[in-house]
């Protein structure tokens, strides 16, 4: 049964230190039946993706929230060279499974996988970071986990500068998180989206708490009935899976101004909604921005 308390992580995960939301292994185990498996994405996504990642040249690409790998894995079968990272070593565990199966493939084995935060990212990975890379991606709404401990966005902001120091000049980033706004305003989730395209059954509960009047925390509670899957895979003791991730409502127009703060005015900056110019779908699901870092030589 879904909890009636307020809690941020599922129960079973550590209180303490980083809060890995996956830590107690709920989410990772069921994960890609909740996208509706690896080549279940949308074809509209995956053109999006590859289409902004060729138009501009890109070669090495950064996935900072590879989570189980499954834009990585796509990027890699695409040609890309791709640096995974990931503060979660539960969900990593998923990507390195996938790599090691598919090591005699000489893309797969150049695939590095490492455990990151963030919050300490560049610092992290700064021997894999050299010039920057061509691109940086921080997709699946995964940004929205990082939540407001301090009532001022200071490490959401530390991230992203971050994020902007791991990109070369003229190179991008691209970030996405659910539409807040319309989940503040309506207190409902899609479950089938640009992302998820769920074959199971599946629910999500939306909560919205309110700290002095503001939108502070999104709790969703997750309910994926598997038992509709005809090949077992994601099946052991019980058929229903349920578990629950905590995020920050980003508003568009406060998420925006943080990323031209990181990026800086000379930087340009696009938003999409659902992978369209901003505008043409009425309420999508999720905005993605794409930002280029300035550089002098343009
Ligand atoms: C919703 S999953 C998305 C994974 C993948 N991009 C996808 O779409 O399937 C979000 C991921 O962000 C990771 N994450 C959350 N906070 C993080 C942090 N502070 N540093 C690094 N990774 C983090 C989680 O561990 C999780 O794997």
């Amino acid at each position: 049964m879904a909890q009636n308390v307020i809690n941020t992580r599922t129960q079973g995960a550590a209180l303490e230190g980083m809060k890995d939301q996956y830590a107690d292994g709920k989410a990772a185990k069921v994960w890609e039946a909740f996208i509706g498996d690896k080549n279940s994405r949308t074809q509209n996504y995956k053109n999006f993706l590859l289409g902004v990642l060729r138009r501009k040249g890109c070669k090495r690409i950064l996935d900072v929230a590879c989570g189980t790998g499954i834009d990585s894995i796509m990027l890699v079968e695409e040609g890309f060279e791709v640096v995974s990272v990931d503060a979660s070593d539960k969900m990593l565990k998923y990507a390195l499974k996938s790599r090691w199966a598919r090591r005699r493939d000489s893309a797969f084995d150049k695939w590095t996988i490492e455990e990151a935060n963030w919050v300490t990212l560049y610092d992290d990975i700064e021997d894999l970071v050299g010039d920057g890379f061509d691109a940086v991606i921080c997709l699946g709404n995964s940004f929205a986990h990082l939540l407001d401990n301090f009532g001022d966005q200071r490490e959401q902001k530390l991230a992203l500068r971050n994020f902007e120091k791991c990109v070369k000049p003229g190179g991008f980033l691209l970030i996405d998180h659910r539409n807040y706004d319309n989940i503040i305003d309506s207190g409902e989730t899609a479950a089938k989206s640009i992302y998820y395209n769920p074959t199971h059954t599946t629910d999500i509960k939306t909560s919205v708490l309110y700290v002095s009047g503001k939108p502070a925390l999104v709790t969703l509670d997750y309910l994926i009935d598997l038992s509709s899957d005809k090949e077992d895979r994601w099946v052991e003791e019980s058929q229903v899976s349920e578990f629950r991730l905590s995020y920050y409502p980003h508003r568009l127009k406060v998420f925006t101004h943080m990323l031209e703060q990181a990026f800086g005015e000379n930087s340009t900056y696009q938003i999409f909604g659902d992978f369209r110019p901003l505008g043409d779908i009425e309420t999508p699901n999720f905005y993605i921005h794409l930002v280029e870092k300035y550089s002098s030589f343009f």
